[in-house]
């Protein structure tokens, strides 16, 4: 039998430090439920003095998640500590992860600490957790920049006073494959008691090696990989889970090893965090990119008709990517919708089943056949939806090479109908600019994209945005056949989501 490797699944803390990927307490309680299908064996759900949100975010998940352990991150500190634990406590399987840098360069000039200092800090500070729970993980970050030796003595104190798991991470994305596999290989031979706990490794991409470097680690004895979906993450991002997890298990013949992902949710995973975090995924991505499985070259697609194997080493099926299927029409009803939406990865509530479901028919009201695609854009706009001040009732452009572009637009604010006009540039900045006056909104637009989850000019267009207003910057989506209204409705969205964190703020 393979040996296990152990899936810490970051997306929610480390993953959320991306620049611009804030993610509320429903969107992070559901990529924890999407992380539950995954199968992951850990989900760090976030760090709980970092904020009150962060908090009841971990609190949230620990108390209602079950079937998968629950990690909180915490600093060595015994405030930090108490802190992550009473997020915690509640947990059917509960983590408390602690760190501390281990680098000369960290101990000298971020923490002013020399190695006595930060080894009694470690092992306090375990020892501590360890009153809480056997669960503790130590990180020594920085530790692909530390010396070795130091590196060694300290894991082996940590592990003596109760570390269950002990990670090397590559904070910074330093490390080479070929060295990270020797530091691995290194741990394991020189820490007298490494055989207690797991060792852990967490890479991060600034040298694009992130995924090479996990591989490497697992070759030489690591047996748990930190990672996030679509290697989301601070700076250039963390290890991609898909691509570890899809390496390990298409080059078994390699690697005597493997991980429990399910990895049919690989793919509905992946689109919930691009949807929920506003990062899009590069089209020519490893595993999810909208590319990674397209056939361009002749020769290729003819190899590929004639015998799949002949270019593709991975079944996209393997993924669960179903693109293309056409599946429902104006006649199916709610079961088969039901169905439908099962099979492609995804379970809603019977509460988000019913607003699907309705968005549904009044897509089939107005095109025969519905796809997939159709039908994951639809949930997707669901599952971000938050509630709503601003409401488009109706909005009416014109717009061509002849006229001046003119955008008239009808809202309900707080309940209250409100009509505004504007003209613009072109229609969206028509558009952009009635809604601004009606909502007397000073957000400036960052970054605006529309793409489409089918082919076809009735496609359903999808915008994404980023707005920021008052130094908060939040993402809008908004979906719709026409792609004005669609980019209303992803402004309004974007605007709902500043009233929506404003107000829960202020409770705090
Ligand atoms: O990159 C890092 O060192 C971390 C630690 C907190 C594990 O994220
Ligand atoms: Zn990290």
């Amino acid at each position: 039998m393979s040996e296990k490797i152990y899936i810490f699944d970051t997306t929610l803390r480390d993953g959320e430090q991306s620049p611009g990927a804030s993610m509320n307490m429903q969107e992070k309680f559901r990529l924890a439920q999407q992380l539950v299908l995954l199968n992951v064996d850990i989900i760090e759900a976030g760090f709980p003095i970092a904020s009150v949100g962060d908090f009841e975010c971990v609190k949230n998940i620990a108390d209602n998640i079950k079937g998968v352990q629950v990690a909180g991150l915490a600093r060595c500190s015994i405030k930090d500590i108490d802190r992550a634990w009473e997020a915690l406590k509640n947990g059917e399987n509960s983590r408390i992860h602690t760190f501390l840098a281990t680098s000369d360069i960290h101990m000298q000039h971020k923490l002013r600490m020399s190695r006595e200092q930060v080894l009694e800090l470690a092992v306090a500070s375990v020892k501590h957790a360890a009153k809480y729970t056997s669960n503790v993980e130590f990180s020594a970050e920085d530790a692909t920049r530390s010396d070795i030796e130091f590196v060694c003595q300290v894991f082996e104190a940590v592990i003596e006073a109760g570390a269950a798991t002990v990670n090397f991470p590559d904070t910074t994305g330093y490390a080479l494959p070929s060295e990270h596999g020797e530091q691995i290989r290194y741990l394991i031979d020189n820490i007298p008691n490494i055989d207690k706990a797991i060792l852990s490794v967490h890479c991060h991409n600034d040298l694009g090696l992130a995924v090479a470097n996990s591989l490497a680690a697992i070759n030489s004895g690591a047996r748990q990989v930190e990672c996030t979906i679509n290697g989301l993450g601070e700076r250039a991002g963390n290890t991609a889970m898909e691509e570890v997890v899809m390496a390990v298990r298409t080059r078994s013949d390699q690697m005597n090893i493997h991980t429990d992902i399910v990895t049919e949710h690989i793919y509905p995973s992946s689109r919930l965090v691009s949807t929920i975090a506003g990062m899009p995924v590069q089209p020519n991505k490893a595993i999810v990119g909208a590319n990674a499985f397209a056939h361009e070259a002749g020769i290729h697609q003819d190899g590929v008709l004639k015998e799949r194997t002949t270019y593709e080493i991975m079944n996209p099926s393997d993924i669960g990517l179903t693109k293309g299927n056409l599946v429902l029409g104006k006649h199916s009803g709610r079961h088969a919708l039901k169905d439908r939406i099962e099979v492609i990865g995804y379970s809603l509530s019977d509460e988000e089943l019913a607003r699907v479901f309705s968005r549904f028919k009044d897509l089939a009201d107005l095109r025969k056949e519905i796809f997939d695609e159709d039908i994951e854009a639809i949930i997707m706009d669901e599952i971000i939806r938050i509630p709503e001040v601003y409401e488009l009732v109706s909005l009416g452009v014109m717009s061509g090479s002849m006229k001046m572009p003119t955008a008239a637009v009808r809202l309900k604010i707080d309940g209250v109908q409100k009509e505004g006009a504007a003209i613009g540039v072109g229609p969206i900045d028509a558009t952009y600019r009635a809604i601004a006056e009606l909502t007397g909104t000073s957000s400036k637009l960052l970054f605006f994209s529309v793409s489409s989850f089918t082919g076809g000019t009735d496609a359903l267009g999808d915008v994404l945005l980023r707005i920021e207003d008052n130094g908060r910057v939040v993402i809008g989506h908004g979906l719709d056949p026409d792609i004005i209204t669609a980019a209303g409705k992803a402004y309004l969205n974007g605007l709902n989501r500043h009233v929506y964190l404003q107000k829960e703020a202020d409770k705090k």
